[in-house]
């Protein structure tokens, strides 16, 4: 859970000495920056002069900020909230900032108020106007009882109510009464931010940096007050003031977006145990998962349509469905469907789209050749919320990496391939394939992913630095990979060829000798993707390469004989037949890496390639 906690949702709230017709937009780019935290929600709430104005709603901050006009508001100050769903559902209602009963004080929280239903019976009893089940909405309420009882001194009513509010979190607070805002940090992060003419505060940095170098990191259980040119830090428990001063931060904005990793490449691979323990939760918790998997269990024959890793995450996916549910699931790549597939499918069929960003054309051509002819049972597998394929499908399970800035995709690749390991396991128990004992051991399995991720991260970086140090001048190779390990040798070519624009084909280990063998001569690498399982098939692959003199490249969980029988050798922590196929997914990630770093090339914009693209 902590791992969450860490991640989640993100406050920002400035206030200005005179009206700023700016303030929405500097809201929504101080929002724009936080996005990296996760979430499936965003608001506004601004005071202008003596009135109030608040925006809100479901859905991406592109999307919320142009259907709400935030670039239209202005005032002297105001709050943006984005919400990462757990007490209440993604919805306007339980969007955040918020408003008190009379609409005359907004506030917004991050992190969690464990006591959050109590408040909300407590409240609807005493009569407030409760809106909806978020808790950040218990905040506001709380805060307004008793600024209400104590003719409106709002320091005494955030430090009486306080003392109700149970949990972890950071809330933001002000009201139409006075031009403060408050803030208050119990475990969840806040920054303040001291500028020329604003005083502004925010979970994290990289909202405020492009505006101030000026940071003062708040502490647990202190509240900060301050208005366009002051500011007051006080204990929330005594009310005493701390004296402490702003330094100049050194991060620069852009590093400090990038989570002071030099690229979101390697940001973002990094932040995968994060990204994986929230989807697993997301999907332990999620009553969509059970209706996704009937879907593929009623069916007569099932596949999925992608493309780029996308595609590789299928193919991987493909494996552990024959593997754990016993039932053929087929990868195919999103441009061939509708001329192999398309006109063969019937309603008893289902189709799984997977798109990281959901507006894949490829992808998207074939969505909507099924929904013209009205035939088959569509789902999908996605990232963006409120992209055109979410929207389109019968079904559909979220990949919850919230954005993905750099071009080739990481953590969504991650977690495609854990979602659809998660989906197999589940299936299994339908078909009968598993018992629901060993459905449950491989989920309790699956669970510890995260952390192994961490310490593979940890444990093979310095090795696969050298390894692409010694790959720099290299202009072709192969990525080769048996059994579950194909799709993810498939991705390892992939991101090599996208980032260090050397040629790297991916193949079958096996089917390497039926043709491209002739490809091989001194010190031609070889890099073979694989496990310890699989040495009895893999070593005679390797051997096919290295008697003729090309170098053989292993990366695998730790294995005395893949070891012997290669050039060079990466080893991964040891995590079992199950899990080292997706702890291998690291190592190929990190190569591809700190090869194009070695080459001089800025992995998170290849040339050529764009994250997403919307033409045939
Ligand atoms: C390509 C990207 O444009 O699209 C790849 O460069 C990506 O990284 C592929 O895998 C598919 O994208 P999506 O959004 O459909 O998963």
């Amino acid at each position: 859970m902590n791992l969450i906690r860490e991640i989640m949702c993100g406050i920002f709230g400035i206030v200005f000495g005179t009206r700023n017709t700016d303030l929405g937009k500097i809201l929504l780019e101080a929002g724009r920056r936080l996005v990296y935290r996760g979430y499936d929600s965003v608001g506004v709430g601004v005071v202008d002069g003596k009135s109030t104005d608040l925006r809100k709603d479901a859905g991406t901050i592109e999307q919320v900020s142009l259907d709400h006009q935030f670039t239209e508001i202005g005032g002297e100050r105001g709050i943006i909230q984005l919400r990462w769903a757990t007490f209440g559902r993604p919805s306007r209602r339980n969007a955040q900032p918020h408003y008190d009963c009379d609409e005359d004080m907004i506030g917004a929280h991050n992190g969690n108020i464990v006591n959050c239903t109590q408040l909300k019976n407590l409240y609807k009893s005493e009569g407030h106007k409760v809106r909806g089940w978020n808790d950040g909405e218990m905040v506001v309420h709380t805060v307004e009882k008793y600024y209400d009882n104590n003719g409106g001194d709002l320091k005494a009513a955030i430090m009486r109510g306080d003392q109700d509010l149970h949990g972890d979190y950071a809330f933001v607070i002000t009201t139409v009464h006075s031009n403060e805002i408050f803030a208050v940090k119990r475990g969840s992060s806040l920054y303040i931010g001291v500028g020329e003419d604003f005083i502004c505060c925010s979970s994290d940095l990289p909202s405020i940096l492009p505006l101030t170098k000026m940071i003062l990191p708040l502490i647990d259980g202190e509240c900060v007050r301050f208005d366009s040119d002051k500011y007051e830090i006080f204990s929330i428990v005594d009310g005493k003031e701390i004296s402490r001063k702003p330094k100049e931060s050194e991060l620069d904005p852009e590093t400090a977006n990038k989570g002071g990793f030099d690229h979101f490449m390697l940001k973002e691979i990094n932040d995968q145990p994060k990204r994986a323990e929230m989807l697993l939760q997301t999907l332990e918790e999620s009553d969509f998962v059970d209706n996704f998997i009937e879907r593929i269990a009623e069916a007569r024959r099932t596949f999925m349509v992608a493309c780029g890793s996308s595609l590789n995450a299928a193919i991987t996916g493909s494996y552990f469905f024959n593997k754990f549910s016993g039932l053929p699931v087929i990868p195919v790549i999103a441009g061939q469907f509708i001329d192999n597939y398309g006109y063969s499918i019937t309603d008893e069929d289902c189709v799984i789209f997977i798109s990281q960003s959901g507006e894949t054309k490829d992808v998207i051509n074939g969505l909507n050749f099924l929904r013209k002819t009205e035939k088959g049972t569509l789902l999908g597998i996605l990232n963006v919320l409120g992209s055109t394929l979410m929207l389109n499908t019968d079904a559909y399970l979220p990949l919850v990496c919230d954005l993905e800035i750099s071009v080739p995709a990481t953590k969504t690749f991650m977690n495609q391939v854990i979602l659809l390991y998660y989906v197999a396991l589940k299936l299994g128990k339908l078909t009968g394939r598993l018992t629901a004992k060993r459905s449950r051991e491989l989920t309790r399995e699956l669970h510890t992913l995260p952390h192994l991720l961490a310490r593979t991260i940890e444990h093979v970086e310095p090795k696969v630095k050298k390894l692409a140090k010694k790959l720099h001048g290299t202009q072709d190779c192969y990525c080769l990979g048996y059994g579950v390990c194909h799709g993810i040798a498939l991705e390892g070519a992939l991101k090599i060829k996208e980032i260090t624009y050397v040629h790297c084909e991916g193949m079958y280990s096996s089917e390497f000798k039926h043709g491209p063998l002739s490809i091989v001569t001194k010190d031609y690498p070889i890099i073979f993707i694989t496990t310890p399982e699989d040495t009895y098939m893999i070593v005679s692959h390797m051997n096919e390469v290295s008697c003729r003199e090309g170098r053989v490249i292993v990366i695998s969980e730790d294995s005395r004989s893949l070891r012997v029988n290669s050039h060079h050798y990466i080893a991964t922590p040891r995590a079992g037949p199950n899990l080292s196929p997706l702890i291998n997914i690291v190592p190929v990630q990190l190569l591809a890496y700190f090869w194009a770093t070695a080459n001089g090339i800025d992995p998170d914009y290849p040339r050529n390639l764009s994250k997403t693209l919307t033409v045939d």
